[in-house]
């Protein structure tokens, strides 16, 4: 299969409307986007990806209108959000609505719906006329793409378009959470924080896996965002170094030992914009070992630590 490239939301539209599959940029990570009623087309996603068929995925939509097609209710906490928040790095959970394929949902009965902030975005999203399915544009495991040239790494050849805008701005996926109840569960955290949610709902939480119970938000036990170097992290000041080996350092502080490549971010939201980009350089340069200074576990940085432990498993 041929990749077109285009910076044209038109142009990438056109292949959404004839049944294909298309990257495109968002705030977050580039997805890879289907038409949410289009059965065939979604298969397409999960075969591209090579992604596991019991994860489910994001429906993303160009405003608020569309939300109706695709959930049964829009209950009291999810409609605070949306008041809130949307367009944003969030995506809700709620029941889904009887015309929504399960495929897209890997068999559940809810769907995670978000409205992306990002400009190009939402002149695509407008253009296909239709709401959006989108995971990640990446092959399954690898750090999510942060450029059109990452999302071309992995799937030239096995989609039908890239749509090229810019780095993403956040860098990390966006905040999922469970609405289907009175009490909000944070699936997955991202750029809206816990705290930026419970200033809206209050009894908001992150969510804890409780024994005996299924995972409530399936791609969270897949294996993530990982490079092929293997990720080692760091607490700053505490180097305990591998010989021999070709090293790469990312964190907020300069350390004092010797490395093959450096990145020094100047905050944390830049640590979290830059992480997958450095991940990918580092394979591109042969890095064996990757070193990432931990940071504290509150805003943006709860997300941040989480993709670099699930990196470092
Ligand atoms: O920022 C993002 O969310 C990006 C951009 C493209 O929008 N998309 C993204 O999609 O990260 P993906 O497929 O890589 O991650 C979706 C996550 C998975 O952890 C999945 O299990 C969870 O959201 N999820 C999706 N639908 C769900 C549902 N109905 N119930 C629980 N978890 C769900
Ligand atoms: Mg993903």
């Amino acid at each position: 299969m041929k990749t077109v490239l285009t910076e044209s939301p038109a142009t990438a539209a056109e292949f959404i409307k004839k049944g294909g599959i298309v990257a495109f940029p968002t705030e977050t990570v580039y997805g890879l986007g289907a038409n949410v009623f289009d059965e065939k087309a979604i298969a397409k996603i999960f075969e591209a990806k090579r992604r596991p068929n019991d994860n489910p995925l994001i429906a993303h939509v160009a405003d608020l209108e569309q939300i109706k097609l695709l959930v049964r209710e829009i209950t009291p906490a999810a409609r605070k959000f949306i008041e809130a928040f949307f367009p944003a790095p969030l995506t809700l959970v709620l029941k889904k609505a009887e015309k929504v394929p399960l495929i897209a949902t890997a068999n559940l009965e809810t769907i995670g719906v978000r409205m992306p902030k990002n400009k190009l975005a939402r002149e695509f999203l407008k253009a296909c006329e239709t709401p959006l399915v989108a995971p990640s544009a990446n092959l399954s495991g690898k750090p999510s793409p942060t450029t059109w040239q990452a999302v071309f790494e992995d799937l030239n050849g096995r989609i039908d378009c890239i749509l090229q805008g810019e780095m993403t701005e956040i860098g990390l996926e966006s905040t999922v959470v469970d609405c289907t109840s009175d009490v909000p569960l944070v699936l997955r955290s991202g750029a809206i924080s816990l705290e930026d949610l419970q200033k809206i709902v209050p009894e908001s939480q992150i969510y804890k896996i409780k024994k005996d119970e299924a995972v409530k938000s399936p791609g969270l036990k897949h294996k993530h965002y990982a490079p092929k170097a293997k990720v080692v992290l760091m607490e700053n000041g505490k180097w305990k170094m591998e010989n021999g080996k070709t090293k790469a350092f990312i964190g907020l502080n300069a350390p004092e030992a010797d490395f093959d490549l450096i990145k020094i971010c100047a905050s944390v939201e830049d640590y979290a914009h830059s992480v997958f980009d450095f991940f990918r350089q580092c394979d591109h340069e042969n890095i064996e070992t990757i070193y990432c200074e931990t940071i504290e576990e509150t805003g943006i940085g709860l997300a941040l630590m989480d993709r670099l432990k699930r990196a470092a498993q």
